[in-house]
């Protein structure tokens, strides 16, 4: 059962917007590890830089000719060391020299090849016999922002979260069927809706803000009824993406019309308490962590979550939670680059209460490592789309993971601050 790392290779691929992406391949002396990154098109400015300059080409050449020749010949299962490693190597605070992309797949097909090499699924390897709660799918059914083009909503994610499921499997039949009922209920709603799609498989269509989180309420609220379980309304606003630093507002193009941070505030409560929202995504901009407090402690029964706020950085969380802003952080590893400070990040999450969302990125493959480090964290929500070939990667994934798990899977605990 030797980990003995022998080779690492890199390749480039594309990625679900069809633009180039890395992938590593880890091979131990009895196991085989791999792993490709995922992109954002709305990325935090406290993220990692993904790639060196020169690009994904350059980050190929970094693990051929700077990487492998220092993980060759160390154990795949010391994971903090390789990360260490990987932080020296890079020797800068943002991974700006070997990328925070090439890291995480470095860091993550490392962990993949332990597992393989003891033969365990990745979650197993990574949480032993106790990582049986399976997290809640929080699908983004439709969308706009950065990730659509036209006249499509400014709000960039309205996702469905099935809080009622009694099970994985019927959490994601849930998701389907609010997907399914849109597309039906768009149509009156939207002349012109074509069926067109975002990046991350929600519909794109034409219509104002409200109109959107109209229809997606009438779609859960039709689906809850027909399903026997609840599902609810969650909002990622991302909010960076609306903020103009000079005029101090929050732009909303597609409603022609501003709103400042207090009136942006107003809107957030008065829509949760409409429409029973049950999660909101970066409602504020990424540097004001004193605005994401205020509607923390005014939004009860709401989780309040940060994506471009923390970075998944434990240095940023440490900041949220001297301010109090927030109660759920997003968790995407390669906002950060690798394993271990995923980890670090989390686990500091959760030792102050915060509810953690293990998420993909808009730009995918079709690697299922999230569905797998969700479980492994024991994070209640996962963050992965409804449909498209590499959002059903990770869905899938956890519908196998629950029959791995067998009698002793359950949904995991999903507190609702
Ligand atoms: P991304 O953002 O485009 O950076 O992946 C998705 C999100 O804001 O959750
Ligand atoms: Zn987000």
């Amino acid at each position: 059962m030797s980990t003995l790392i022998e080779d690492v290779t890199a390749r480039k691929i594309i990625n679900s917007r069809g633009d180039a992406t890395i992938e590593v391949d880890v091979i131990t002396t009895e196991g085989f590890g791999r792993a490709s990154a995922p992109s954002g098109a709305s990325t935090g400015r406290a993220e990692v830089v993904p790639f060196p300059e020169g690009g994904v080409e350059e980050a190929v050449r970094k693990v051929e000719e700077l990487i492998a020749q220092e993980i060759i010949g160390l154990y795949a299962d010391e994971q903090e060391e390789i990360d260490r490693l990987l932080h020296e190597l890079d020797g800068t605070e943002n991974f700006k020299n070997i990328g925070g992309n090439t890291a995480f797949a470095v860091s993550l097909a490392v962990a993949d090849a332990a597992a393989d090499s003891y033969g365990l699924p990745l979650f197993q390897y990574l949480g032993g016999f106790l990582a049986s709660d399976l997290p809640y799918p929080l699908g983004n059914v439709l969308g706009g922002g950065k990730h659509a083009l036209g006249k499509v909503p400014d709000i960039q994610e309205f996702l469905v979260l099935p809080v009622g499921a009694e099970s994985f499997s019927n959490a994601v039949e849930a998701n389907v069927a609010v997907h399914k009922k849109l597309k039906s209920l768009l149509k009156k709603v939207d002349s012109t809706f074509t069926g067109g799609k975002g990046d991350e498989g929600a519909w794109a269509p034409n219509i104002s803000n409200d109109e959107a989180l109209e229809v997606v309420f009438t779609a859960c609220k039709e689906v809850s009824e027909e399903i026997g379980f609840s599902c609810r309304v969650g909002v990622d606003f991302a909010s960076s993406s609306l903020w103009d630093p000079k005029k101090r507002c929050y732009v909303y193009a597609r409603d022609d019309l501003t709103r400042d941070t207090g009136e942006q505030l107003d809107y957030i409560l008065g829509l949760i308490e409409k429409y029973n929202i049950v999660y909101v995504e970066d409602p504020f901009h990424e540097d004001d962590f004193e605005s994401f407090k205020e509607l923390t402690s005014k939004a009860h029964g709401c989780l309040i979550c940060g994506d471009d706020l923390f970075v998944t950085n434990v240095k940023r969380l440490r900041q949220g939670i001297e301010y109090h802003a927030g109660n759920a952080i997003i968790i995407k590893m390669n906002q950060v680059g690798t394993f271990t400070d995923t980890l670090e990040t989390t686990r500091l999450a959760k030792e102050n209460g915060y509810v953690t969302v293990v998420s993909h990125r808009s730009g995918e493959t079709s690697s299922s490592h999230i569905s797998h480090l969700a479980v492994a964290l024991n994070a209640p929500i996962i963050k992965t789309g409804v449909v498209g070939g590499e959002r059903i990667a990770k869905l899938n994934e956890l519908v196998r993971i629950e029959e791995i798990i067998g009698e002793r899977a359950r949904m995991a605990k999903l507190r609702i601050i």
